[in-house]
């Protein structure tokens, strides 16, 4: 499982859509483009459903959070054995609407390693983004806040901080891979986020909320 890095990651954040039938419809849309095209596709929806998706889909299923607590007296947090345990694959930490402190930062990526959790750290920055690349997540994704779900895509509308940021990651730990996302929507962002040196994306209203996610889902891996 180790050597599995999606290209594309769709984060179902609490749009209405992130559960229930419209959830597995997406999951399904996902599973089906992903075979067609052979490129991976990860999906990160509400925390109920990461048990059921990942027993109907061959998918890798993320969690939006983990906290930084490993299995004791704690109430109220996300534990990441858990989240394993349920089926996740990997985590998104501190995404800009889930902000932590670089502490518990450090703290969510350590107990998602030790949970043999694949790590994604969202970043709103180039020094944020050389910063979490220190924790060696599996990933970093830059995300510029202002973008977010705009339908502007970071790609066009800010490049540079998309390269910058690949080079800031890759100064302090080469092996780890970086995402862009915020406004991602088409192919031809995708294409333009890899050209400026990402990995792949991370997107969420593109796809979650699109009356038809197969046909943007397959647009935006057509390209790579
Ligand atoms: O985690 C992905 C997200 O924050 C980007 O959102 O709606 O701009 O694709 P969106």
């Amino acid at each position: 499982m180790s050597e599995i890095f999606p290209k594309v990651i769709v984060n179902f954040k609490t749009y209405k859509e992130s559960f229930g039938s419209s959830a597995h419809n997406i999951a399904k849309a996902a599973e089906m483009v992903s075979e067609q095209s052979g490129v991976l596709i990860g999906i990160a929806p509400g925390y109920m459903e990461i048990h059921p998706l990942s027993k109907h889909f061959s998918l890798p299923v993320y969690a939006q959070h983990v906290d930084g607590v490993t299995p004791g007296a704690h109430t109220g947090h996300i534990l990441a054995e858990a989240v394993r345990a349920a089926g996740a694959f990997g985590t998104l930490i501190n995404h800009s609407e889930r902000r932590l402190t670089l502490a518990d930062v450090a703290g969510a990526v350590d107990a998602a390693k030790k949970a043999h959790l694949q790590t994604v750290v969202c970043t709103n920055n180039i020094m944020t983004s050389a910063a979490a690349a220190a924790f060696s997540p599996d990933f970093v994704a830059i995300e510029p806040p202002e973008l977010i779900g705009t339908g502007v895509s970071v790609a066009t509308a800010d490049p540079a901080i998309i390269s910058n940021s690949v080079n800031a990651v890759k100064d302090i730990n080469s092996r780890v891979r970086v995402l862009a996302g915020a406004g991602i929507s088409t192919g031809e962002c995708v294409k333009k986020a890899i050209e400026l040196g990402a990995d792949g994306v991370l997107l969420a209203s593109g796809v979650v909320k699109a009356k038809n996610p197969e046909e943007v889902l397959s647009d935006l891996v057509s390209k790579i």
